[in-house]
């Protein structure tokens, strides 16, 4: 039988690829994703290869101009992608030696595709991560002008989704803001431990040409060079890391999502939420649906899916690299995706967000406030315990006459305590409340705007 020539590695095989196999193993049509960065490779490589002496100067010329030939043909359309090629790379070879002929077969010389995948993959997450951590920096400061805006806006807080203590709505916001600057400082880190080169570590030993491995880093933008070839060409922790940090910032998203949607109901009635982000019913006239919100809380589910799906990838694994691995894109491609959509949607919303003043602080009272009747009287010496119980059975009292603690007078309060004055029935009020908690990171207004003043500082607003 002739053997095949189909394939870069036909001379062993005497049967032509199945056509199953070729639609089962392929990659091409989700890696092709990774061309840009892999003709960036491909360039740089070549570079190496000049510099060892394997390329003339004219191959390398020649490579040169086909390379930007297909970068045009990748960025415009044309590039003719073929799955029999399987994928990226393979793509862009082929085409670079049907363009140029034997000089384009010389490039793969001292690579391999395991080297060049984890290549490409670090150089887009590098990019990804970099357009992700300003999205995430918009977000940031969207909430700090809006917790500018609110600084004396009082509403519940909610523990177990019952009303607990008046805080300022400023504060709330302030708490979102310093959750993604969490996030944020999560990818940062991720991203110093993906900037590193792999290309040189060949399919798993390194390669036995005089690649300078520094000098295509530099070429390409990393900072260091990875020291190990076999974790290099086989290691996906930093896409675990990565779908982990997306995970995470997706659940802070969620959690906002789940609030606001919850706020704009009508038994809330505390935010409206901006017509052109939000829906009808084609039944119920009267409906405006909060779909972007409850899409950015769904979507989440995704996040969670494709970090799981990575670590259940890689946890099996003989070293070093295994075809399994080719599995690592698409749920990195839909978190990253999924996650930059829904930061632009939470944006948006924030910028758009009406809050309904009034309904908040009128919330705010009643029974949110007498958590202050016990510290009053712990602060008179009654042991925290007592006083507690003391203001239970107020409590009690109260819901069985069907009275707001507001309404108390002097006298019904001493029948509770004979430790309690007039300066007891004047807490009573949700700002004053919210006012007392001085201590660092509470509540009060002096202590929200000294907060508000250091993100603003260090959002450099
Ligand atoms: N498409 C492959 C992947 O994404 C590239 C590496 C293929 N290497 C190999 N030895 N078949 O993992």
């Amino acid at each position: 039988m002739e053997p095949s020539v189909k394939k870069p590695w036909g001379g062993r095989f005497s049967e032509d690829t199945d056509s199953f196999v070729e639609e089962f193993t392929e990659s091409v049509s989700f890696d092709k994703e990774l061309a840009l960065q892999d003709i960036k490779q491909n360039l740089a490589h070549a570079k190496a290869l000049l510099k060892a002496g394997i390329l003339s100067e004219e191959d390398y010329k020649q490579i040169e101009k086909g390379l930007r030939e297909i970068e045009r043909e990748v960025k415009e359309g044309p590039f003719p992608w073929r799955r029999d090629l399987e994928d990226v790379h393979m793509n862009i070879e082929a085409r670079l030696t049907e363009k140029i002929g034997d000089a384009g077969a010389k490039i793969h010389t001292a690579r391999s595709r395991n080297d060049q995948v984890a290549t490409d993959e670090r150089m887009f997450l590098k990019e990804n991560l970099e357009e992700i951590v300003s999205l995430l920096k918009v977000l940031r400061r969207t909430l700090v002008i809006l917790a500018e805006r609110t600084v004396d806006v009082i509403l519940p807080a909610y523990t177990h989704l019952q009303r607990a203590q008046p805080i300022r709505l400023a504060h709330y916001f302030l708490a979102f803001r310093e959750a993604f600057l969490k996030d944020t400082q999560r990818f940062i880190d991720a991203y110093r431990r993906i900037d590193e080169n792999p290309l040189g570590s060949g399919a798993v030993s390194g390669v036995d040409f005089d690649i300078d491995r520094f000098f295509t880093a530099r070429l390409l933008g990393f900072t260091k060079v990875s020291r190990n070839s076999i974790l290099s060409t086989s290691d996906r922790d930093f896409i675990a890391e990565v779908l982990f940090c997306c995970a995470i910032t997706g659940m802070h998203l969620s959690r906002l999502s789940e609030d606001l949607i919850l706020w704009a109901s009508e038994e809330f009635g505390f935010v409206d939420l901006p017509d052109k982000l939000c829906t009808g019913s084609s039944i119920m006239p009267q409906k405006k649906n909060p779909d972007v919100l409850e899409l950015i809380r769904g979507k989440t589910g995704r996040l969670y899916g494709n970090l799981i799906s990575i670590l259940t990838l890689l946890k099996g694994l003989p070293t070093a690299y295994n075809r399994d691995l080719q599995e690592d894109k698409e749920p990195l491609f839909d978190s990253l995706r999924t996650l930059k959509g829904s930061l632009i949607g939470m944006r948006k919303v924030l910028e758009g967000l009406k809050v309904r003043k009034q309904n908040m602080v009128s919330s705010a009272g009643g029974f949110a406030l007498v958590t202050d009747l016990a510290n009053y009287l712990a602060g008179k010496g009654i042991p925290f315990r007592k006083a507690h119980h003391i203001v239970g059975s107020l409590v009690a009292y109260l819901l069985e006459k069907g009275k707001k603690p507001e309404e108390l007078t002097l006298e019904e309060l001493k029948t509770f305590s004979e430790m309690f004055d007039r300066d007891a029935l004047e807490l009573l009020n949700p700002e004053r409340v919210a006012d007392r908690r001085r201590v660092f990171g509470g509540t009060a207004k002096e202590e929200v705007i000294r907060a508000l003043e250091v993100a603003k500082r260090e959002e450099g607003l």
